[in-house]
């Protein structure tokens, strides 16, 4: 996105924004239609149809009964709410108190079960990955254990975009009995979300990822998967996420998968040949750049680097002087000079992980944009070699 500054908008992983029929769709939801679903008068049946669409929309995209999406503020509430909830329910019931996660989750996971761990007396297990990023089914399998409560594994990571073969994870997960939930915050622009093809029991959206409002997000949970609620009151959401729900945000979020749905084909195309040409002139024309994640099974608008010797926080400065918006990973660690876990957990050396770059291309990224991007970094990356 070219803004008035002429700024170029390469962090589309880290928020987008949003599309002007997202914006048309929401705004008669905050005055004239401004009424609370639980009531019983006009003003809330309105509010409610408005609320029940948009469940289906979702639901039809998933491919999944509306009864089966709850609605939250977001994807790390979604995160929390499909491993807490299931972690405690799954021990309750069965007595369940092993969790599987991955190495290159986001921390809405890791943290999660960090804490269910330290707090709560869960064992968590941390599945390696291989030097893509990528974790294999077998890997799974081998860990899996009668008393496994849940396993957590990411669609398409944040900081590499590589993606997991989440269908032959969950038909792991199924034979075995054990329910399975994927991050697909990062995955919804560009990939499928079919839930019976994808095997998945609980599933993580955030619609700021796809071109929707910030603080919105939804959980789809399986018919019969145990969730202990983590917010409780007056039973919306089918007694899973209580509070009243946040009908413009909420229409924003079904709108926006529907410019998901219209664009989806183009985009996995086109972003994908841009990010193509992004990659082979990096490596091409910047000595010691390496590409992190996998060549090809990665998501079409993700390219990440590192290059030797240079401070990632740094050349992001240095690139946004210029009026160029990228990343060094995930958004949420801005500030957190520790080298990323994600590239730790690939087996890249600490000082080199430093080094990382994000750059993640949208709707209104043109060639012309990254030609001059990658003259631009070419320089900044000499200039701080020197
Ligand atoms: C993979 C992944 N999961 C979860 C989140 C958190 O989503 P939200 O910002 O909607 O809370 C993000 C956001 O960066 C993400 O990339």
């Amino acid at each position: 996105m070219m803004n008035r500054n002429n700024r170029i908008y390469l962090d589309y992983a880290a928020t987008t924004p949003l599309a002007d029929e997202v914006v048309e769709a929401m705004l008669p939801y905050f005055q004239k239609e401004f009424g609370n679903p639980s009531s019983l008068h006009r003003f809330g049946q309105r509010a409610e149809g408005a609320l029940e669409e948009a469940r289906m929309t979702i639901a039809a995209h998933l491919n999944c009964s509306d009864e089966e999406i709850v609605f939250t503020s977001g994807g790390t509430e979604s995160d929390n709410l499909a491993l807490r909830g299931c972690a405690f329910a799954r021990r309750e019931q069965v007595g369940a108190n092993h969790l599987l996660i991955t190495a290159v989750e986001h921390h809405a996971v890791s943290h999660t079960a960090e804490q269910l761990a330290r707090h709560f007396g869960f064992e968590v297990e941390i599945l390696e990955v291989d030097s893509q990023g990528l974790v294999s089914p077998e890997i799974v399998q081998n860990h899996i254990r009668p008393n496994t409560a849940l396993v957590s594994v990411i669609y398409a990571n944040n900081e590499i975009g590589s993606i997991n073969p989440i269908s032959e994870i969950g038909k792991i997960c199924r034979e075995r009995g054990v329910p399975f939930h994927t991050d697909a915050v990062q995955a919804t622009a560009y990939l499928s979300l079919d839930v019976e093809a994808l095997n998945v029991d609980l599933l993580s959206l955030g619609a700021h990822k796809f071109y929707g409002p910030k603080g919105i997000g939804a959980l789809y949970v399986r018919k019969g998967i145990p969730l202990l609620p983590c917010q409780t009151g007056g039973g919306q959401e089918w007694g899973l996420r209580s509070g009243t729900p946040n009908i413009p945000y909420i229409v924003g979020m079904s709108t926006a998968l529907k410019f998901v749905q219209k664009n989806q084909a183009n985009w996995t195309t086109s972003l994908a040949h841009l990010r193509d040409w992004l990659i082979e002139q990096v490596l091409k024309r910047i000595p010691q750049s390496r590409l992190t994640g996998h060549p090809t099974q990665r998501l079409p608008n993700l390219a990440s680097f590192v290059f030797k010797g240079v401070h990632s926080q740094k050349l992001i400065a240095l690139l946004d002087a210029e009026g160029f918006a990228c990343s060094s990973g995930s958004a949420c660690k801005t500030g957190n000079p520790s080298p990323s876990e994600v590239l730790l957990a690939m087996g890249i050396e600490p000082e080199l992980a430093l080094s990382s770059l994000r750059v993640t291309l949208g709707r209104d990224t043109k060639l012309e944009h990254l030609e001059s991007f990658v003259d631009c970094l070419i320089e900044k990356v000499v200039q701080l070699r020197g």
